[in-house]
């Protein structure tokens, strides 16, 4: 099973997803993603230039001795677009490997833990009015669980929210176009602070007590904030809180996890497994949220979840619309096998 052929392959106009395919002497391909949302080409090119060259000839059936001669074989370990990489070469040899055994990917996880895989809807709106219609073309859909982003009054525009609920109006960036300036927005902390809890007693209201429901805060908040918040949305009783403080300041989960019981997840913008130690090990945390194509893949996903279930800490895998669905698939297999899957992917109706 030596690696004969390396490709790199840039493909979707408007999501630039990063494929990497390899072809062993033995004719076996596989697939991994390497897409790295606003970043897509610098991965690119590390592959090509950097990754690539060091793969000819190397057995294609040693996955975790390649994970390891690719993280440790580099002076810089970590960072996201290296650890995109290899996770994308991670993906193609489980891939391979599957295709070899001729099995589906989880059983050589250890096999299926669950007959399905539950997924949430993103649904958002501006007004009251289009966030209830996104989460009524959610249900009509089939997702048993929403994620609720919400427009702020006295804002123009906010990140995670669509400009309206027709069919097709995208609810984030375009990460292709030409220019790719950071966005900048007016923001207000007080009025959303004071906007959302208002917004969940109407969904609540309107939906019941049963539906799962999700909020991002996409690392707004101070952690004062963010402790406000979640005991504010206390009695609506939600999945999880997302994202309330930046992920860099680790640290400030403690503060939070004091005053709510609101559940937190975190992650999706970690590049390490490393990352998540102290949050798993003091419990300031309720859902891993990294994705398998940014976090070192399967390997290191696998590794992790089961530390993190050591904790009672479960799945939240991202699979947001700038994932490719060669790593939303990685993800499925990933979260068959293991016992603490929750939730993944971020289906947007119309997208
Ligand atoms: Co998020």
């Amino acid at each position: 099973m030596k690696i004969k052929s390396v490709e790199v392959l840039v493909t979707s106009p408007g999501r630039n997803f990063v494929t990497l395919r390899i072809t062993t002497e033995g004719g076996m391909t596989g697939l991994g993603d390497a897409t790295l949302n606003g970043r897509e080409l610098a991965v690119a090119a590390y592959l090509q230039e950097h990754v690539a060259p060091s793969l000819l000839g190397r057995d294609a059936a040693r996955i975790e001795d390649t994970w390891q001669y690719l993280y440790r074989g580099a002076y810089w370990r970590r960072g996201p677009v290296t650890m995109a990489a290899v996770a994308a070469v991670d993906v193609v040899l489980w891939d391979i490997k599957a295709k070899a055994a001729r099995m589906p990917l989880y059983q050589l996880l250890g096999g299926a833990s669950r007959h399905g895989l539950l997924a949430y809807g993103h649904a958002s709106g501006p007004t009251e009015q289009a966030l209830f219609e996104s989460i009524d073309e959610h249900l009509a859909l089939g997702y048993q669980a929403i994620r609720v982003q919400t427009g702020v009054p006295g804002l123009a525009s906010i990140y995670g929210v669509a400009a309206s609920s027709t069919p097709g109006i995208r609810y984030d960036y375009d990460p292709a176009r030409p220019a790719s300036a950071p966005t900048e927005e007016a923001w207000d902390t007080r009025a959303y602070l004071r906007h959302v809890p208002e917004v969940f007693e109407s969904v609540r209201n309107r939906y019941g007590g049963a539906l799962p429901l999700l909020h991002d805060g996409h690392h707004r908040m101070t952690p004062l904030q963010a402790a406000k918040l979640g005991k504010a949305l206390e009695p609506y009783d939600l999945f999880w809180l997302e994202d309330c403080t930046p992920a860099e300041n680790q640290e400030s989960l403690r503060l939070v996890r004091q005053h709510t019981t609101t559940p937190l997840a975190i992650g999706e913008v970690f590049n390490s497994i490393y990352d998540y130690q102290s949050l798993i090990t003091e419990q300031l945390i309720d859902y891993v949220r990294s994705a398998v194509t940014h976090t070192g893949s399967i390997t290191a996903m696998k590794k992790l979840l089961d530390f993190a279930a050591m904790y009672q800490i479960k799945s939240g895998i991202h699979g947001p619309t700038d994932i490719s669905p060669v790593s939303m698939a990685a993800a499925m297999h990933l979260g068959m096998a293991i016992h603490n899957w929750l939730f993944t992917i971020e289906g947007v109706a119309g997208v």
